[in-house]
């Protein structure tokens, strides 16, 4: 019996949905615990490939509880349509929301799109999901909770106030007018409340009751560490806290709880938005991993921008995360590449740095310093899947040890590498269910 936090180390689109759907299958529950529509977790299970930006990656395990945790923000219109394709994919979700996730209103999007183009030089391209705008208005206590979205006089007058604040702030301080009554979007919002109240449960207790049976729980991050909003590259990243704190407060579960924190590292930096990445890429490499892997953003579709891999921001991930093992992907898309390197350390105005500083401007300021790896062959996708089934030590040898070096400098052990986007394109190491550590 375990409880297992799984986070991303990089930028997002690490690959945490196939890490969470491959650790599911051994859980009872998956709980996601941080931000909203902005997420897109890709799923591969045979022929199909799921995208999901809200439900827990454990979703297509059958049986296992799946809870959307209190520290979400929720766009009720986006989640039922999750749910309608589950239901067509004949998959019997087992979803349970929480009451205190917040709902993302038609306000947050327009506030998104106007806030964005405000900041100029430092918009961090967001999603256009009304990430920003939610999560302020849950800060400000503004916010309408799932709890009271589906109370209908609770919704009706928290509405009210926020409706004449957000439209004439919408159009007075940002020029933009917003074109719905306040009937409208009551109307609206409460039609999806009857839809998903029946899923609205205590998800705190549900979750206090199975710590206590020692049930095995998987809480799934979204976005990544260097996109928290404390530790990450402020203000280039999102509005929660993705990195391992945010799964206690995100989900109610206190910190001597956690067994194992495990970081989903890709092998190679992807990035999509705004804001300095000190490893990217600009040259024929970059289209090559791109178009190879399909580097395309599951949420926007925008190309991700790809650069080598970078140890001093998995330092960083490793020591905020307190990581206890590494879940590697793509090794099978960096295959085929002749050389192949790791930023170690940086340079800023003639300082080492092991680790990233705090400021943007220093970070856009520090100047990579590589190791060179040999590349590994591309041993094809019926070659992968063998090496899947057979383990490490079938892997190339080059993988081998551009995997291990990166372990050895972390001080985290290797749980897992993916070497294709199936489920079964995995090798294990540890699995974490298995025994309390
Ligand atoms: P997430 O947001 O961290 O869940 O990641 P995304 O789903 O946005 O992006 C990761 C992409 O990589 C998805 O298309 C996955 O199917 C794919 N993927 C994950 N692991 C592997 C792997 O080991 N090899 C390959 N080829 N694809 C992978
Ligand atoms: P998953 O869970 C990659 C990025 C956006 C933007 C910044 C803020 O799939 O890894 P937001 O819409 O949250 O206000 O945008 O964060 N971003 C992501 N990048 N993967 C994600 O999620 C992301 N969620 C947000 O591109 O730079
Ligand atoms: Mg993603």
């Amino acid at each position: 019996m375990a409880v297992a936090v799984i986070v991303g180390t990089q930028w997002g689109d690490e690959g945490k949905g196939k890490i969470v759907d491959f650790y599911a299958s051994r859980a009872d529950l998956v709980v996601r615990f941080c931000g909203g529509a902005n997420a897109g977790h890709t799923i591969v299970h045979g022929k199909t490939k799921y995208k999901f930006h809200h439900v827990p990656s454990g979703i297509l395990s059958p049986g296992k509880i799946n809870i959307i945790g209190n520290g979400t923000v929720i766009d009720p219109k986006k989640l039922l349509e999750e749910i309608d394709t589950l239901h067509q994919a004949g998959a019997k979700p087992n979803l349970i929301i929480s009451p205190r996730a917040h709902i993302v209103l038609p306000y947050h999007f327009a506030l998104d799109s106007a806030q964005e183009q405000k900041k100029g030089g430092l918009a961090a391209g967001t999603t256009k999901r009304g990430i920003g705008p939610c999560y302020s208005d849950k800060a400000a206590r503004f916010g309408v909770r799932m709890g009271e979205l589906i109370d209908e006089p609770t919704f009706k007058e928290k509405l009210h106030v926020l409706h004449e604040l957000r439209v004439k702030g919408l159009s007075e301080v940002y020029n933009t007018p917003f074109s719905k009554s306040e009937a409208e979007v009551f109307s609206e919002y409460s039609s999806y409340a009857k839809k998903l109240a029946p899923y609205v449960k205590d998800t705190t207790e549900i979750i206090g009751a199975a710590l206590s049976k020692k049930k095995n729980m998987l809480l799934e991050g979204a976005q990544a560490t260097m996109l928290d909003i404390d530790h990450g590259l402020y203000p280039f990243g999102t509005s929660s806290n993705t990195t391992a704190g945010g799964a206690c407060t995100g989900s109610g579960i206190g910190p001597t709880a956690i067994d194992e924190v495990i970081g989903v590292v890709k092998v190679y930096t992807s990035r999509v938005g705004t804001g300095p990445v000190p490893t990217e890429l600009f040259d024929t490499t970059a289209s090559v991993i791109r178009d190879k892997g399909g580097e395309y953003g599951t949420t926007t579709g925008r190309p991700r921008r790809i650069g080598w891999l970078d140890l001093p921001t998995l330092r960083y991930a490793s020591q905020v995360n307190g990581l206890t093992g590494l879940a590697f992907t793509r090794v099978d898309t960096l295959s085929g590449v002749d050389e192949i390197k790791i930023c170690t350390h940086y340079s800023l105005n003639g300082k080492k740095l092991l680790t990233i500083p705090a400021s943007h401007a220093d970070f856009a300021a520090c100047k990579p310093i590589y190791k060179s790896f040999k590349g590994w062959e591309d041993i094809g996708a019926e070659g992968w899947s063998k090496v899947a089934k057979k383990g490490f030590s079938s892997l190339p040898k080059e993988a081998q040890a551009y995997l291990s070096f990166i372990s050895k400098e972390l001080k985290v052990p290797i749980y897992a590498v993916g070497v294709g986007a199936g489920r079964e394109d995995t090798i294990v190491l540890k699995d974490v269910f298995s025994k309390r550590r």
